[in-house]
């Protein structure tokens, strides 16, 4: 079945606000892009990596289920969700009521590469001692969650954005017949 809305679900660095992006623009003025990391900061009136510092991580994902709780509630949109937002099962089901959920899998080397090249300083969950220990750590953790709160994975791997988003657009036609 498919619903009015679509959450981009994924490890950082896959791409979901790019592609969130590029999906939106294809639609051609159908949808509402929305940011869910961008929400928060607005909520909460600073940059994720000051939500962690200074409040911690339980405030931020305190943050995060406002926000899920909020674009749960809107038609046609395409939500770029915070890599952990769908490990929190209340998000999932806040995420389930209108949207489709699309999983945008990467390889463990690309997203390494990308997220080394925006600074670890930008994602705090692993801006540790060790940030490629802690990446190859939730990478493993978090993808058979990712797995099996989704219905529709799209691999992303040696794509263009454009290909990505020809591919969702072509998924979600299969699952409205
Ligand atoms: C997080 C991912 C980030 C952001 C926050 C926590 C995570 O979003 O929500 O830093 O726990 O994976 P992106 O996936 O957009 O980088």
């Amino acid at each position: 079945m498919l619903k009015s809305s679509v959450a981009l679900i994924g490890f950082m660095g896959t791409g979901k606000t790019t592609v969130g992006r590029l999906l939106v623009k294809k639609l051609e003025g159908e949808y509402q892009f929305i940011e869910m990391d961008q929400l928060i900061e607005e909520m909460a009136g600073k940059p994720i990596p000051e939500i962690f510092s200074q409040d911690g991580e339980e405030v931020f994902r305190d943050h995060e289920i406002k926000a899920c709780q909020k674009v749960s509630t809107l038609k046609k949109v395409v939500i770029s969700c915070g890599g952990g937002a769908v490990l929190n099962k209340k998000n999932v089901e806040n995420l389930k009521k209108n949207s489709t959920i699309i999983l945008l899998e990467s390889t463990i080397e690309t997203i390494l590469e990308r997220i080394l090249k925006d600074g670890v300083q930008l994602r705090p969950v692993i801006d540790k001692e060790d940030p490629i220990k802690e990446v190859k750590k939730l990478f493993y953790l978090r993808n058979p969650q990712y797995k099996s709160v989704t219905d529709i994975i799209i691999d992303t791997e040696n794509k263009d954005e454009s290909v990505i988003v020809d591919e969702i657009i072509q998924k979600l036609k299969i699952e409205k017949d």
